[in-house]
């Protein structure tokens, strides 16, 4: 599901802005009302699933017991049924927060005292600040904002919740929604942005979230391959060193209360009836302390469109049994009843499932009777669209914009020697407004006359969107035309401003000396045209970097969407995918990014020689060395870690940030296991002009330096691994030890 947040209200305009108050109903609970156990509720009153004393556990599983199998097949939707001889109101499962609080989840209602929640940068933006503490930050803003609207009985409290998808090919119509195309940088936002959201509480969750859509669902519609029908053949490899890593992240360290199996098949199995994926690994290997929902309507997908099954009920038991919760929509509310009934599912199946769900509601307080009695009770309308919150999604915006090109330099603009700026093109009007107090009347006339001029290009929704994947990378219709011509009647400089998720082949504009600079500032949110106004006129420092490859148009000619390999096929010419595996030429790298100053590393310090210790195997010398690797589960992993110390010096005479980006390469002869190159560690610095500052970067060794086999197995190589620290390089040699000892 695509995620619009509506905006603040000043940012609506008038016409939605009516449409809104019509629409706005309210359904489900009132402002204040208990979901359940209410403390007025003479029948619940003192039932133990009601005591908010006794132990989660024993609470969820004292309500199962009192339910019958009718009253539980109606809990297993996303419109889950009231139990009124129990006081339970009915809940709706599904809100969106993906970059705000967003009007599609109809577990939302916007109107009344919300008329619009603070609308952050789309996540590719966001992504590009390299920031995780502002991830966390926006996390802890949309989370605010969502126990306000719950509060006054208008919102939900389970958000389906990043999408952390790897941004596998540029294409994508969705890649808009994730972090971009390195599996470390998803997960880090995962992580981050998860814990913003459910808070730090515990076991009590502010919100509750969910990274969708597990797994290698990146392909939305391609060349007559949609993703209902799609079957994404994965190698073993890929999904352990690819797919896989965000989710993992985000169960494991972002420790979320949810995750979403996928419309598509791998591997010949829906993703939502696979045991392997959901009870093996997302439960069993990850530890998920949550539920596993279905996308929307998935169940039925796989039964009406896949046939996966012959009937329906099959079709629900084999989505419960593979370890699935709860169904966005009807079908499991329909069908289990008679799959239980037929013997193709047992009861307890249903019970496990509920106690999934029910934990977490319960440990969203759900079940604690009044919301203003609880923690996050006091939040309300007041603290929506605070001016502390639109300024973050301002500097979030801020943070994302990314400089790709500076020839002279010619930005910033001087607001003396540039008094009259045309802005010019199809997405100029949504920024017109903002940066307005800059801007003259735009028209290709006003180029010739203006000091210099703004081209704001790109794409919008009609081009990459949910269902909606790109056919090429080139700038759409006649806006490279336009460019080139405005560029040679200009007066003064000629800036491009370039809004898009996915990356854009604009070489022509990087070749073309007459356009002075590129901006790419992603889909920037209701501050965005603030934002590039600022970053235009040097108010703010560019510091945002590509979280994904810009590739040229040629680099489609031999990429089937539905070719799922991340690395090249050197006998049929697939090129790879993504900076850890492709080598041919690019417009820009993953990572690029200028800034108004400049900055110069260098190693502090560093280990030279690192020992991996064995854990203990008495036969280590067969069964854990094979290829001068280890296996990561041979090795005692526990704090092994590398600690770098890196002195970062602002040479130039601006303040600015500037992500340290960390990458290492594996011991040559690692062959096709390894990536070239991969991200193992990224910090965001603020240092004034002329200063420096000293960061400590620490890289998990069995986590970052493993690399995986063709059978899926993380090994650690032993040798010479070359960390690339900014522009410095640096070794270490990895040895294996039966000594635990770390020698620097
Ligand atoms: C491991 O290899 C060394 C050197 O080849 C040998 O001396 C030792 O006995 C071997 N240990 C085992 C447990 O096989
Ligand atoms: C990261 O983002 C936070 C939140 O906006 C901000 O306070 C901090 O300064 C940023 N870090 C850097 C180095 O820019």
């Amino acid at each position: 599901m695509a995620s619009t947040p509506m905006p603040c209200p000043s940012f609506i305009n008038i016409v939605s802005f009516l449409l809104l108050l019509c629409l706005c109903h309210h359904t489900g609970m009132a402002a204040g009302e208990s979901f359940a156990c209410d403390l007025k509720d003479a029948t619940t009153n003192g039932l133990p699933f009601c005591r908010v004393n006794l132990p989660l556990g024993d609470r969820v599983r004292d309500l199962i017991g009192r339910l019958t199998l009718q009253e539980k097949v109606r809990l297993l939707g996303d419109i889950a049924a009231a139990v009124p001889r129990f006081g339970i109101k009915g809940y709706e499962w599904w809100s969106e927060a993906l970059h705000g609080v967003s009007n599609v989840g109809p577990g939302t209602k916007f109107g009344g005292d919300f008329p619009g929640a603070t609308s952050f940068p789309q996540v590719i933006t966001t992504a590009a600040s390299f920031n995780a503490s502002l991830w966390e930050a926006i996390g802890r803003v949309v989370s605010d904002e969502a126990r306000a609207m719950y509060n006054a009985g208008t919102g939900g409290l389970t958000y389906w919740s990043p999408n952390v998808n790897v941004f596998r090919d540029p294409r994508w119509g969705r890649g808009q929604e994730t972090p971009g195309e390195d599996p470390v940088l998803v997960g880090r936002y995962a992580a981050s942005y998860v814990r913003g959201l459910q808070g730090t509480d515990g076991n009590r969750l502010k919100v509750a979230a969910c990274c969708k859509h597990f797994t290698a669902y990146d392909l939305d519609n391609w060349n007559g391959v949609d993703r209902f029908h799609f079957d994404a053949k994965v190698s073993k490899q890929d999904i352990e060193d690819t797919f896989d890593v965000p989710f993992r992240m985000c169960v494991k360290e972002g420790r979320v209360a949810s995750v979403m199996c996928s419309y598509n098949q791998v591997n010949g199995v829906p993703t939502c009836a696979d045991p392997n994926l959901l009870k093996k690994t997302v439960r069993g290997q990850w530890r998920l302390d949550g539920y596993i929902v279905s996308d929307c309507d998935s169940v039925g997908v796989f039964y009406d469109n896949q046939h996966y099954t012959s009937t329906p009920e099959e079709a629900a038991a084999d989505a419960i049994r593979a370890g699935l919760d709860l169904d966005c929509g009807p079908f499991l509310g329909i069908h289990t009843e008679n799959a239980v009934k037929r013997g193709l599912l047992k009861e307890v199946d249903v019970n496990s499932a509920l106690l999934n769900t029910l934990t977490v509601q319960m440990r969203l307080g759900m079940f604690d009777g009044e919301p203003s009695a609880q923690p996050y009770g006091n939040l309300g309308p007041r603290d929506v669209c605070t001016p502390a919150n639109q300024e973050l999604a301002l500097e979030a915006a801020r943070q994302g914009i990314v400089l790709l090109k500076n020839h002279g330099p010619s930005l910033p603009l001087s607001g003396r020697r540039h008094r009259t700026v045309a802005v010019i093109g199809p997405n100029s009007d949504v920024t017109v407004t903002m940066i307005g107090n800059y801007a003259g009347v735009a028209s290709i006339n006003a180029a010739s006359q203006a000091d210099a001029t703004v081209l704001v290009m790109g794409l919008d929704q009609s081009i990459e969107a949910e269902t909606r994947d790109r056919a090429g990378l080139l700038l759409p219709g006649r806006q490279q035309d336009l460019v080139s011509k405005v560029a040679a009647a200009s007066k003064g400089p000629t800036i491009l401003v370039l809004m898009s998720g996915g990356p854009i082949d604009v070489t022509f504009a990087n070749n073309d000396p007459r356009i002075a600079a590129i901006l790419w500032a992603g889909y920037p949110g209701q501050a965005g045209g603030t934002a590039i106004a600022d970053v235009l006129f040097g108010t703010t420092n560019p510091g945002g970097k590509l979280p994904m490859t810009w590739y040229p148009d040629q680099y489609l000619s031999n990429l089937p969407m539905t070719n799922m390999a991340m690395r090249p096929t050197h006998s049929t010419g697939y090129p790879g995918r993504t900076y850890r595996f492709y080598k041919g030429p690019v417009v820009y790298p993953f990572g690029h990014g200028l800034s108004y100053t400049n900055f110069v590393h260098t190693v502090a310090s560093a280990p030279t020689t690192v020992a991996v210790p064995l854990a203990g195997h008495r036969n280590s010398n067969s069964t854990t060395i094979s290829g001068k690797a280890i296996r990561v589960t041979h090795a005692k992993c526990n704090k092994l870690s590398i600690s770098v110390h890196v002195d970062v010096k602002n040479v130039g005479s601006k303040d600015g940030s500037h992500t340290l980006l960390v990458f290492s390469t594996p011991p040559g002869g690692s062959g096709h296991w390894a990536p070239h190159k991969q991200l193992v560690a990224f910090e965001k610095i603020h240092v004034p002009a002329r200063a420096q500052q000293r960061i400590q970067i620490n890289i998990h060794v069995c986590k970052f330096l493993s690399v995986v086999d063709r059978s899926g197995i993380r090994r650690i190589p032993m040798g010479e691994h070359s960390l690339h620290i900014g522009g410095v390089k640096h070794s270490v040699s990895l040895q294996a030890s039966t000594l635990g000892v770390i020698k620097s």
